[in-house]
């Protein structure tokens, strides 16, 4: 009995050691909330769950205390259920400043039973128009999915379960911009598009079902902090094995990951800006016409 309560005393002790180790990276250590956000936003549970409220009054935003360079931005999100239409959720990476680098998904609402959009765009030195939409395969308002901004020396991944949608791949050599020297914020934010996001802007916000809640849960900056300048080299170094993001499996998606996200984008991309001809007047962007992935 007592050496039974010796190894539950250990066990506890191992747990609680365990528990600190993962604390930086919970909101109430990592994030707050930009100044206007709304009263009602909170860090619940123990400390891991960040719930963003939109109502008539204010909309709602929470970022990193630090920025990062390469590596993998992890979040757990459920999204505003029922009548969402004009609410937009997003999650994203940027640098702040002109010239700016930015790596977004946005969750476009809808009214109830109607699909949600997973929208993605990318910034590199303040150019963005680099939009993929997407509608998700399963409910994003019934429970958490794993929303992943991953990004290394050579490749932009989104990924969603572990399944990639999008990947943007490095073609700086040729002269397009990349985002690999700039330290990025993450962002979580809920606010009120409904001059755009439903139908293109047709389906307004009904306030009667507001205060509008997305749950987010387990972020986990997996990536490089960000040093000011100094860091651009060491964040992108290959030979120190801390840098994970930069072992070879990652340089680009292997089979069975290509795979999955060609059957995303044969099913279910709505929206490609590399196919839009008409809104660019066929001055595609050059990564257009490159390989993709
Ligand atoms: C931004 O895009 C425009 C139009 O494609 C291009 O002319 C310009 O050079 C780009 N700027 C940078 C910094 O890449
Ligand atoms: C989320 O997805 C990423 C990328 O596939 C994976 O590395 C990570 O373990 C996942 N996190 C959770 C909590 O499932
Ligand atoms: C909302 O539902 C309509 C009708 O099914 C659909 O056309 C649209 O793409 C959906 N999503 C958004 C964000 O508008
Ligand atoms: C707004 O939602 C309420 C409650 O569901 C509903 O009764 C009302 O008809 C809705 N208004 C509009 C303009 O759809």
């Amino acid at each position: 009995m007592a050496r039974l309560q010796v190894l539950l005393m250990a066990l506890f002790i191992s747990a609680i050691a365990l528990d600190q180790s993962i604390v930086n990276a919970q909101f109430s250590e990592s994030m707050y909330f930009t100044p206007g956000a709304n009263s009602q936003c909170a860090i619940v549970g123990n400390g891991d769950d960040l719930h963003l409220v939109l109502d008539n009054t204010a909309g709602s935003r929470a970022q990193s205390k630090k920025a990062f360079l390469f590596g993998s931005i992890e979040m757990l999100i459920k999204l505003v259920p029922g009548n969402s239409a004009g609410t937009v959720t997003a999650y994203y990476v940027s640098s702040s400043g002109s010239n700016h680098d930015e790596i977004d998904y946005e969750f476009l609402g809808n009214v109830s039973g109607q699909p949600y959009i997973i929208h993605t765009n990318i910034f590199t030195q303040g150019n963005g128009s680099k939009e993929q939409q997407f509608y998700p395969w399963f409910d994003p308002t019934a429970d958490f999915h794993n929303y992943t901004i991953h990004w290394n020396p050579t490749e932009v991944v989104w990924y969603v379960d572990s399944i990639p949608i999008r990947v943007f791949r490095n073609y700086e050599n040729e002269g397009i911009a990349y985002p690999s020297k700039q330290g990025m914020n993450v962002y979580s934010s809920l606010w009120n598009a409904d001059n755009w996001a439903t139908r293109g802007g047709l389906e307004k916000i009904n306030w009667t079902c507001s205060p509008f809640t997305a749950r987010f849960s387990k972020f986990r900056p997996r990536a490089c902090e960000w040093n000011g300048p100094i860091s651009i080299s060491q964040c992108a170094s290959e030979t120190n094995p801390a840098n994970w993001w930069t072992s070879p499996i990652y340089k680009q998606l292997g089979y069975a990951k290509s795979g999955q996200l060609q059957w995303v984008q044969d099913n279910y991309m709505i929206y490609n800006y590399c196919t839009d001809y008409k809104r660019f007047n066929g001055q595609m962007a050059p990564e257009c016409s490159k390989p993709q992935f």
